[in-house]
């Protein structure tokens, strides 16, 4: 791969002249018709399900520069390895895309090349996919105009990257299904997953309490710093989630929790059901231990408990140019430039390693979340 990078970058450099990084001001469609017909993309594809350590593998294809009136050529920047790409190379996640397929749900792209009917989006400008599955572990892409949505290009390159799926999820888990005011409590399991540190920005901004369960682990004093320093009001392990202690913490709080996030299920979402408040509600977006949620059957009877589900791809779909999604976008971008949402700490790996990446991700404890770069300028 480095033999490769070496051999294409030259040719950029001949042929926009300020290479690398500044593409996006000089680069137009004719030029890039008159100047290469075509750009090796490489690309993370898998022609079967299983395994992700075992079933990936890397490839090459020539995409071609002279798009179709209504198509984008997009120079992919960066793309994020989530627990979803995990499942869905699995085919244990509830799309199955047809095979063979190109990795990837998420991830941010520059535009280089644009079909004479695209009139909203100029070069220069970044995309994020606006369905799953759209493939983003590759180095350059051919896409219809409409498979994609412009994202601002005034902020972080990582946070770019990864604003389709974690921060919609942590916004609208928070916006939608409760009303919550100032002072109101949130628990969530999982608590330091990238979603997890999402919830616990927003309630910061938006003033409501947040309890957030963790794992145990030896170094945990650590995350707790972590999670503090970020804005979370009470760190619990999911041990001490077992402890009498923690029934003396909740009595002590002054109300109880209207609302449950759960990622995990399993036991982790039993222990949250027994801490909600009376009428709460416990939305699941996540399975990370693979085990059922098992709901005392007081919770329902007694606390009248309600559970539900969120789902970030079906929002996405009903919300498509909507007002409340360009809204969320508007929020979630204008607290990013104010440092008020930054992104969990992340490893920066370039698209060749993408084993390394995956294999990290599968780990537990892994502490980062791994992005992928495609333009390794930006590592
Ligand atoms: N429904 C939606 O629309 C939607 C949107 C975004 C994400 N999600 C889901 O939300 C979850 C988190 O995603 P993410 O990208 O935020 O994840 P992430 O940053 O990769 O973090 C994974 C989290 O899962 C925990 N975890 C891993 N294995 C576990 C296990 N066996 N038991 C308990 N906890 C375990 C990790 O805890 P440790 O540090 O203790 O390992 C960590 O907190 C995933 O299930 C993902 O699919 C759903």
């Amino acid at each position: 791969m480095a033999s490769l990078v070496r051999s294409w970058k030259p040719l950029w450099a001949k042929l926009f002249s300020q290479w690398p990084g500044h593409l996006s001001q000089t680069a137009n469609t004719s030029c890039l018709q008159r100047c290469a017909s075509s750009l090796t993309s490489h690309q993370i594809i898998y022609k079967k399900f299983g395994d992700p350590r075992q079933v990936l593998e890397k490839t090459e294809v020539q995409v071609q520069t002279s798009v179709q009136k209504d198509e984008v050529l997009i120079k992919m920047l960066m793309a994020p390895v989530n627990p979803s790409d995990i499942n869905m190379i699995e085919g244990t996640y509830f799309i199955r895309p047809p095979l063979p397929a190109v990795v990837g749900n998420e991830g941010v792209g520059e535009i280089i090349g644009k079909g004479e009917a695209v009139s909203d989006l100029n070069i220069g400008d970044w995309v994020i996919p606006a369905d799953s599955g759209w493939g983003t572990w590759r180095s350059y892409a051919v896409a219809p105009r409409s498979t994609v949505f412009k994202v601002a290009n005034d902020i972080p390159v990582d946070s770019a990257a990864t604003l389709l799926v974690n921060p919609p999820t942590a916004y609208r888990m928070l916006k939608d299904y409760v009303d919550l005011n100032p002072g109101d409590i949130v628990i969530q399991n999982g608590a330091n997953s990238a979603v997890g540190q999402c919830v616990i920005q927003l309630a910061k901004h938006w003033n409501f309490t947040t309890i957030n369960m963790v794992r145990d682990r030896p170094d945990i004093d650590q995350l707790i710093h972590y999670l503090t320093d970020l804005g979370a009001d009470h760190v619990v392990t999911e041990k001490f989630c077992r402890s009498p202690e923690m029934k003396d913490f909740m009595k002590s709080l002054p109300s109880q929790p209207k609302l449950g996030l759960n990622c995990v299920g399993g036991s982790s979402s039993t222990e949250m059901l027994r801490y909600l408040g009376q009428g709460a509600k416990m939305i699941t977006y996540g399975g990370m231990s693979r085990k059922p949620i098992v709901v005392p059957t007081g919770a329902l009877l007694f606390k009248e408990i309600k559970l539900e589900g969120y789902w970030n791809t079906e929002w996405n779909k009903r919300n498509r140019d909507s007002q409340v999604r360009d809204d969320m976008y508007r929020d979630l971008c204008q607290m990013i430039r104010d440092k008020h949402f930054k992104n969990p700490v992340s490893d920066n790996i370039p698209l060749d390693q993408y084993d390394k990446a995956v294999a990290e991700s599968l780990e537990s404890f892994k502490g980062t979340k791994k992005i992928l770069v495609m333009d390794r300028n930006l590592l």
